[in-house]
């Protein structure tokens, strides 16, 4: 079994995007209260005293958007400022990112996971929803700001959904040559939104390497990460191009992660609902951080190895929270 040490780690389940695939028009999204959000100083206490001493040094702030949390700055600070933290990265949308680059910069952030779905403007408003002027300019905004201050790997994570975004691929791949940008097309999940699953389908992987092969060539490649990636290159590109396939190929068994709700549930599995912990409750109610740490452990030893099979196991009635609300 795989060391279980990376923390992804929601600090809001609020966004300031809809996407479609994430957040169907019309869901009833109950978010939690701000009340029941893990503080930053829970969140630092929880990190030292219970995720560090089970054996958690890798660290992601997700959201749904984790720039909407007015006190990400600080947060990033607390846990880049741990001596044991040995990667601590986050996942945005970007859309707040020019304006909060240099600070998260400042407080010891280094490298950002970007959602940018399309380069087309008009599609990529049709995907995250808005209105007036396409959000794509203030994303792209953001991803320059990230580049030219130095956030380094900067990855690129594109959805693809076929009559949406599938026509971009090698668009989308030509990022990377020039730049030393990692784009990495994710096969679309039956989470968030069933019904445009079911309409529209998935793309294997494999499709998108034949299309990038046939134009440029495609090698193997390498880039820091600790996801479930497979990493090519198109020969001589600055960046590389990575490949996440849950639905055509089964990653379970290099699992490392959990996750951790902004309200404070600990989530063995994205796919699984059973065996969660509410930490925050617990903690709240003054349970000994002695006794926590003994029940993460537990958790920890007990991570199901499952062998989930994410082609048969239906669509969004399966899940009681959305990507946005989990973290992704
Ligand atoms: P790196 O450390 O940079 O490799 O990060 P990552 O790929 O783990 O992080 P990111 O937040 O960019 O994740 C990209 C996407 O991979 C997520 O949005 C999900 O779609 C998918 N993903 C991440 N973890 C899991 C997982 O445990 N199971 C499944 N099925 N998909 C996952
Ligand atoms: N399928 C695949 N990935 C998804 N994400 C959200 N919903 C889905 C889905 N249905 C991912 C996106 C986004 C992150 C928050 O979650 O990559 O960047
Ligand atoms: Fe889009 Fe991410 Fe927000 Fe979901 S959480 S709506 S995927 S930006």
């Amino acid at each position: 079994m795989n060391a279980i040490d990376y923390l992804r780690i929601s600090l809001i389940d609020r966004c300031n995007f809809q996407c479609q695939y994430c957040m169907p028009e019309g869901a009833d999204l109950t978010y939690a209260l701000q009340q029941d959000w893990l503080t930053r100083a829970e969140l630092r206490a929880l990190l030292q005293q219970v995720f560090i001493p089970v054996g958690f040094t890798r660290f992601r702030l997700t959201g749904g958007e984790p720039l909407l949390r007015p006190d990400v700055v600080e947060i990033v600070a607390d846990i880049a400022n741990l001596p044991e933290t040995q990667d601590l990265a986050m996942t945005t949308n970007a859309f707040l990112l020019a304006k909060k680059a240099t600070a998260l910069w400042q407080a010891g952030l280094r490298r950002l996971n970007i959602s940018l779905d399309s380069l087309d403007p008009d599609t990529f408003q049709s995907i995250v929803g808005g209105r007036g002027k396409s959000r794509w300019y203030d994303v792209w905004e953001g991803i320059q700001a990230a580049h030219q201050i130095g956030f380094t790997p900067l990855k690129l994570n594109v959805v693809v959904i076929p009559g949406v975004n599938d026509g971009e691929i090698l668009d989308l791949a030509a990022l990377t040559l020039e730049r030393e940008w990692h784009v990495r097309f994710i096969e679309f999940m039956p989470i968030g939104n069933g019904d445009l699953f079911d309409d529209r389908g998935w793309l294997p992987s494999e499709t998108l390497r034949q299309q990038i092969r046939d134009r440029w060539g495609l090698a193997a490649g390498t880039v820091r990460g600790n996801g479930p990636a497979d990493v090519f290159q198109i020969p001589g590109a600055k960046g590389t191009l990575g490949f996440i396939s849950q639905m055509s190929e089964c990653f379970c068994d290099r699992c490392n992660r959990m996750r951790l709700s902004a309200d404070g549930w600990l989530r063995p599995c994205l796919l699984n609902e059973t065996g969660q912990i509410n930490l925050r409750e617990q903690l709240r109610s003054g349970v000994s951080m002695a006794d926590l740490r003994a029940q993460v452990a537990k958790l920890v030893d007990a991570k199901p190895e499952v062998n989930f099979k994410m082609r048969e196991s239906g669509t969004t009635g399966a899940y009681s929270r959305t990507m946005s609300q989990i973290g992704g």
